[in-house]
């Protein structure tokens, strides 16, 4: 089979990693890819939002499967465009994608179809919203409705920053205009986890799961980022929780999905918050998680490939995941100054000493060959991960590992997976 990867990130270098371990592939190319995934795949300058130069290729090349990794070209159309063709892709359509392209949208689902998630409110005008925030306890959570690459969360302490959130979401558009909907919602303390599910619009097979770390500094503090790390199993997640994330929530949304004649095909990723053993969704992805994927995949024994091609075809009822008994444990090596602005084009020394490692995979992000050199083009640049016994043993390993990579402006959090130790 011939397969094409799209997306440029993290997770992509962990799907092609993955996928090429498969014995129904022969080839695999990835566009746009980067650096690290050249190793597996041929890379195609393609960019993963121009959804007609992607079908031109799949359909020039006789590609067999496509996977799209990102949001955005889902949210775009791509799923529909490649089977309107006749190609197998996997992912949602349009229509479903809107679970993760508009918050209004996910949280009226949850509402109408009573799935728990915190109490929200919908606003388009700053002074309604002003209104109601003088009436509410803080913290409160403000979020734009649109995609915003996972910064559109501001979580507000006092009445002053809230105003100051909506004004800057309603009104100077720091988000463009996925803000030109804000959800105000109740702020739920408890311990977030992240479950991820394959779905072919009927049936649910559960991945591992993994909790990642969103702040950018050690303890949780600071700004939130695409992720700083992550690492999987949790153990929060014991099997009673399980239970109850796939009978209460997972279940329930596939359910509502098609009901909504929105068929749920792909990866259904819920951000959860665990409240004293209740979970509660922050949010739906509707693709796999960066850098969740990276640990995920890494202790995944079965292959991958007849998966994506049940979920496509309607047949999950017949797959089970094969997983290994070892933990593992992403850190996110990222330029300093993310997630605002940041030095690009360093030098990076060291990965080439871990590509035999045993038990580490350095998995490529911001990446970019300059010269024939490794340099840095991005916030997160690379996703070290290990896997290892124990999450204290993955943990070490992959610090190890770490200590072994440079550049002149590097920065990591020195505590990813620290919660994960009993
Ligand atoms: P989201 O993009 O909705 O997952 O939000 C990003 C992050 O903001 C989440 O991973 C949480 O850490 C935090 N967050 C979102 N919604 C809430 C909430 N209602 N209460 C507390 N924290 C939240
Ligand atoms: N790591 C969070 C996400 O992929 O959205």
């Amino acid at each position: 089979m011939k397969v094409l990867v799209i997306g440029s990130g993290g997770r992509e270098h962990a799907l092609v990693w993955k996928i090429s371990q498969s014995q129904m592939v022969s080839e695999i190319f990835c566009a746009p890819g980067n650096p690290g995934i050249e190793d597996k795949a041929s890379l195609v300058d393609i960019k993963a939002d121009d959804i007609d130069g992607l079908l031109n290729f799949a359909k020039d090349k006789k590609i067999d499967l496509t996977i799209v990794g990102p949001e955005l070209p889902l949210t775009l159309g791509i799923v529909d465009l490649f089977e309107g063709a006749g190609l197998k892709i996997f992912g949602p359509s349009k229509k479903a994608a809107e679970l993760e392209k508009s918050k209004a949208f996910s949280k009226d689902l949850l509402r109408k179809y009573k799935i728990p998630s915190a109490n929200y409110k919908l606003f388009t005008s700053s002074q309604s919203a002003g209104e109601y925030l003088k009436d509410q306890k803080f913290p409160i959570v403000i979020k734009a409705d649109g995609l915003a690459a996972g910064k559109g969360v501001i979580i507000c302490d006092s009445l002053e920053s809230a105003e100051q959130a909506v004004e800057e979401i309603l009104v100077k558009k720091i988000f463009g205009s996925a803000g030109n909907k804000i959800v105000i919602e109740e702020f739920l303390e408890g311990e977030e986890v992240s479950v991820l599910a394959f779905s072919d619009g009927n049936n649910i097979v559960p991945l591992e799961p993994a909790q990642d770390h969103k702040a950018i500094y050690d303890g949780n503090r600071g700004p939130n980022t695409g992720g700083m790390g992550a690492y999987s199993p949790a153990p929060i997640f014991t099997d009673t929780l399980a239970e109850e994330i796939l009978e209460n929530i997972l279940k329930p949304t596939i359910k509502a999905m098609a009901l909504e004649g929105r068929a749920y095909k792909g990866i259904l990723y819920a951000g959860l918050m665990i409240i004293r053993e209740e979970p509660k969704v922050l949010e739906f992805n509707v693709r796999f998680g960066d850098p969740e994927t990276q640990p995920i995949l890494m202790r995944m024994e079965s292959d991958i490939v007849p998966l994506f091609l049940a979920a496509i075809e309607g047949r999950l009822d017949s797959q089970k995941i094969k997983w290994r008994k070892d933990a593992s444990v992403c850190v996110v090596m990222a330029s300093a100054g993310y997630p605002y602005s940041y030095p690009k084009g360093e030098k990076i020394e060291g990965v080439d000493k871990l590509r035999n490692s045993r038990n580490t995979v350095v998995f490529h992000a911001g990446t970019k060959k300059v010269d024939n050199k490794l340099v840095t083009n991005g916030g997160r640049v690379l996703g070290v991960t290990s896997l290892g016994n124990t999450v204290s043993e993955a943990i070490k390993n992959s610090y190890r590992a770490v200590s072994k990579i440079s550049w002149e402006n590097v920065y990591y959090r020195r505590d990813i997976g620290k919660k994960g130790v009993k």
